[in-house]
């Protein structure tokens, strides 16, 4: 049943599955106002709609683990009266979070509709999934930005109650830590709008609850899965998902947006849609030092200045003086220019510490705000020169998502993570610097969109036919061609994947990667090493092609399997 959407009602499909089954349980039913859907008829009598209500909140319920959560959209016609249900029915509610969305719909008689509810139940209030200490779901303190204040939790804080109206209205509209969200609705004229369903979600929207609450391989349900929003996002976050829907149409196009999405992908839409929105903040309140302003002037500079906009000033100035030109890339895996930047960061007094200010730039630049600071100097590393290393960056990179780590971000961002990985990449390949490790892990990222495509292509004309095994130790490295080509590393029988490399020159990688300290590394893994190999082009996009192809056959211990999947 899993990483589907079933056609039906979702009634009857959650009932078909066991009970205590789901992590997380995202709804945005039909709110009952004669939205027009192309099967549903979203006219029910009052009575019947909220029976229906409390029939299928009670099988959500049922689906959930004990430790569950559910997130319920609901308009204000009967948000009320749904979380009296939900409560009724055994849910326990945690926040109550207005989505605040623009492009919302002109009232004449009434105000301006521009929001809806969101309400956040959990099963068991003494036990539930929240990830409060999840880096990029904290945002900076009052206390870290405004006074500086040394004694300010380093990682920031979790999210503030707070009602905010219109984004005129505000200095730069709302933080994405608040509990009133800003989040573009999907319009039709966005680029994210799946172009099939008038409800789609923001995907971001749906980031923020899952990011939240499930971890990385729980199951995420949708009853109403509609456009497929939240079963896409759940995929591209890690995670495992199911949903339903009453129309054949918006299910066979949901497979389509699911179809074409894949783990690790961006979520559509900016992270901070509060970047792209009317603004006014006061004339002159953007000066003064963070260090030196009085606790008066603080105060009113508190009033003015989103904390967010001023941490944000900070780390921004501290880039573009850092980064001599370079990329953030460049600045996040250079041991020497983060150096720099983090000493910045420091004289500037900006709160938190490296992988905070790290971490910060990153989303900054996803939300577009580095923009200001213009990349004049290129990081030249051809594949050719990353040849020798590559395989040391993969396998430290898969050891420590094995471990633990969260994704190669998060490993770079965070020095002693960082640390951790070039030790693990000079065991298996001696005499780099810890700059060569690290970009070659970002250009294996950075290439593993393509390379997954051409693998596609590769699948079905050329596929990869590799030797039959033998153990490394019977062979001399003139055994191996002097040529480009692709090879599995296994153990001791044929079960012990360990893993699969592309070389632009087999004999001298397998002798590098397999003599001295590296085979005294690899002895650790298995002590008996076996290889099979096939020749191939000496292309690096070609190779990583067929890399990708091989790690979805063998699934190696050692390879990254998000590169290839
Ligand atoms: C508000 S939309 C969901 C939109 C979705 N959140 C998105 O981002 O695209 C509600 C969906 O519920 C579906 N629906 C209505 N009644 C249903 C039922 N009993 N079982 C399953 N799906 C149902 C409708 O077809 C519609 O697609």
């Amino acid at each position: 049943m899993l990483n589907q959407i079933h056609h039906g009602d979702c009634i009857v499909g959650m009932n078909t599955m066991p009970e205590g089954a789901v992590d997380l349980a995202f709804a945005d039913p039909p709110f009952n106002i004669g939205y027009d859907y192309d099967v549903y008829d979203d006219t029910r009598a009052r009575h019947d709609y909220l029976d229906w209500s409390r029939a299928w909140i009670g099988t959500v319920h049922r689906a959930l683990k004990p430790d569950g959560t559910f997130w319920l959209a609901i308009g204000d016609e009967y948000a009320a009266e749904l979380k009296l249900i939900s409560q009724e029915v055994g849910f326990h509610c945690r926040s109550w979070v207005i989505w605040y969305y623009t492009f919302g719909v002109n009232c004449k008689a009434k105000f301006s509709r521009s929001h809806a509810h969101l309400f956040h139940f959990v099963k068991d209030p003494t036990q539930f999934t929240f990830r409060s200490d999840l880096l990029e779901n904290r945002i900076p303190s009052a206390r870290q930005l405004v006074y500086a204040d040394k004694r300010a939790n380093s990682v920031g804080r979790l999210p503030d109650d707070t009602w905010i109206l219109r984004p005129q209205d505000l200095v730069d509209c709302l933080t994405p830590g608040e509990d009133t969200w800003y989040f573009p609705r999907v319009a039709g004229t966005f680029k994210e709008r799946a172009g099939f369903h008038g409800c789609q979600m923001p995907e971001q929207l749906l980031g923020r609850i899952i990011k939240y609450c499930s971890n990385e391989g729980d199951t995420v349900l949708d009853p109403f899965s509609g456009s497929a929003t939240t079963l896409a996002v759940a995929k591209k976050l890690g995670r495992q998902f199911l949903g339903f829907d009453l129309s054949p149409e918006y299910i066979q196009r949901g497979r389509d947006r699911l179809a074409n999405c894949r783990v690790g992908d961006l979520l559509d839409g900016a992270a901070e849609p509060a970047v792209s929105a009317p603004t006014t903040p006061p004339k002159g309140t953007r000066k003064g030092k963070l260090t030196t302003i009085t606790a008066t002037e603080a105060a009113t500079q508190a009033e003015a200045l989103s904390t967010e906009q001023r941490f944000e000033k900070g780390l921004v100035e501290a880039f573009a003086k850092s980064s001599q030109g370079y990329s953030l890339d460049r600045l996040v895996t250079d041991p020497d220019l983060n150096r720099e930047f983090v000493d910045h960061c420091r004289k500037l007094g900006l709160p938190g510490d490296a992988r905070l200010w790290n971490w910060k730039l990153f989303n900054y630049r996803k939300a577009g705000k580095l923009s200001s600071v213009p990349t004049t100097q290129r990081t030249q590393i051809s594949w050719q020169d990353c040849d020798q290393f590559l395989f040391a960056s993969e396998i430290a990179l898969a050891k420590m998502i094995a471990d633990g780590s969260e994704s190669l971000d998060a490993i770079l961002c965070d020095p002693e993570q960082a640390t951790q990985f070039d030790q693990i990449a000079k065991s298996f390949c001696p005499g780099l610097t810890p700059f060569q490790y690290r970009w070659g892990a970002l250009m294996l990222r950075k290439e593993s969109k393509s390379a997954r495509a051409r693998a596609d292509v590769l699948r079905s004309i050329a596929p990869a036919k590799l030797s039959s095994a033998k153990p490394l130790a019977d062979a001399k490295w003139t055994d191996y061609p002097d040529e480009a080509g692709l090879y599995l590393v296994l153990g001791a029988n044929d079960r012990d994947k360990l893993y699969v490399g592309g070389s632009l020159n087999l004999r001298q990688r397998l002798k590098h990667q397999f003599s001295g300290q590296p085979l005294r590394t690899w002895k650790r893994e298995s002590a008996d090493l076996r290889v099979r190999f096939f020749t191939a082009e000496p292309n690096t996009p070609e190779l990583l092609a067929y890399q990708c192809l091989l790690i979805r056959e063998h699934k190696p211990k050692l390879n990254v399997r998000d590169i290839a999947v």
